[in-house]
């Protein structure tokens, strides 16, 4: 897949589908043949037959999330990667002894659009000894999902990951009797409805010191599940809120900084500030012919975009058989 971005308006980025030959994409200005694209480089130049110039790079993995086609709402790039580092997930990449070392097990449900299975899956690659089970009680979702990760750079995240339609209650039974009843899971992470009801199946097949996160939009519902594990196993950690931002997630706030031309109006009754390489403008930013033109910046936070991301995230950890022993409560 390749991202096409408009040499002169990049508020029109597009994904392209797989490049395969002999096939068009339609952009917001006319078609472009992927015949045209495949062979090209990296910054390379397409145009379209109505003269629409496009500028042709990789899509990052923030923005392949963002612009693929999705099911579901996905937990957003930043968030995402800052579960995945909350986390804390190690594995030793391509080690020679990686035989005899305990593989790394994740757990994920409900896989969604696979975006957190991308990110979890960048921090387990490319150990051959670190598995992903994400699961969706979806199988449609599933299937979709499993594209979205095949698709990304040739599914390089792809060989890690092993897809389930499933929920997690049923899930971890089944391995936990499969594999006798020993804990396999270092981590895991619940983003689906009511994740308290998943917490026990998950705790058992956690090994101690073992994570479990749960992402909500509301922290009640965090708070649901804080009450579930009282006197149990698990611990609650830390919660956290994200608090969501435009464009990408976790609080971030993008921000429009790019060189412009300033042109005042002979008579002074509009101001006008206009970019080198204009997005959708409104009417006010719309340049004068004749005006005469200096440099400045544009440097604003970004208008217009939706708010996305944002939500809560509680850290639960595996006891071991002596915390278990010796637990404490804290008064309030
Ligand atoms: C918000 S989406 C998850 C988004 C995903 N984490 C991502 O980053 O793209 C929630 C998913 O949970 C799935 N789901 C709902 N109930 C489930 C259950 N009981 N077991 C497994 N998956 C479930 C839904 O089908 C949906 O795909």
């Amino acid at each position: 897949m390749a991202l096409l971005r408009p040499v002169t308006d990049p508020t029109k980025t597009c994904l392209t589908r797989p490049l395969t030959p002999h096939t068009t994409f339609d952009t917001y200005r006319g078609k472009i043949s992927h015949n045209d694209i495949i062979g090209k480089q990296a910054r390379d130049i397409v145009t379209t037959p109505k003269g629409v110039k496009f500028r042709i790079a990789f899509p990052t993995l923030e923005e392949y999330i963002v612009f693929v086609r999705r099911l579901v709402t996905p937990v957003y790039p930043v968030d995402a990667a800052t579960i995945v580092s909350l986390l804390d997930i190690h594995v030793v990449p391509n080690d020679r002894n990686a035989e005899e070392q305990e593989p790394v097990e994740v757990l994920e449900a409900g896989t969604g659009h696979g975006s957190l299975t991308l990110y979890l899956s960048r921090a387990l690659s490319p150990s051959p000894r670190a598995v992903l089970h994400t699961m969706d009680i979806s199988p449609s979702h599933s299937a979709h999902a499993q594209k979205v990760v095949a698709n990304f750079r040739r599914g390089i995240y792809l060989p890690n990951v092993r897809f389930n339609v499933s929920d997690p209650g049923t899930w971890c039974r089944e391995q936990f009797s499969l594999r006798k009843g020993k804990p396999f899971l270092t981590h895991a992470i619940l983003d689906l409805p009511g994740p308290d009801e998943y917490l026990f199946d998950v705790m058992r097949c956690l090994k101690p010191d073992g994570v479990v996160g749960v992402w909500c939009p509301s922290v009640s519902q965090i708070m649901v599940s804080v009450g579930k594990v009282k006197g149990s196993g698990l611990f609650c950690e830390r919660v956290l809120e994200f608090p969501g931002g435009t464009g990408v997630g976790a609080g971030l706030r993008a921000w429009d900084v790019r060189p412009a031309l300033i042109r005042a109006k002979l008579k002074k009754e509009v101001e006008v500030v206009a970019e080198l390489t204009p997005p959708v403008s409104s009417p006010s930013e719309v340049l004068s012919e004749k005006a005469p033109v200096s440099e400045a910046f544009v440097c604003r936070p970004t208008v217009g975009d939706r708010l996305v991301g944002g939500g809560f995230f509680a850290m639960f950890r595996r006891k071991s058989e002596d915390d278990c022993n010796h637990s404490t409560t804290t008064a309030v």
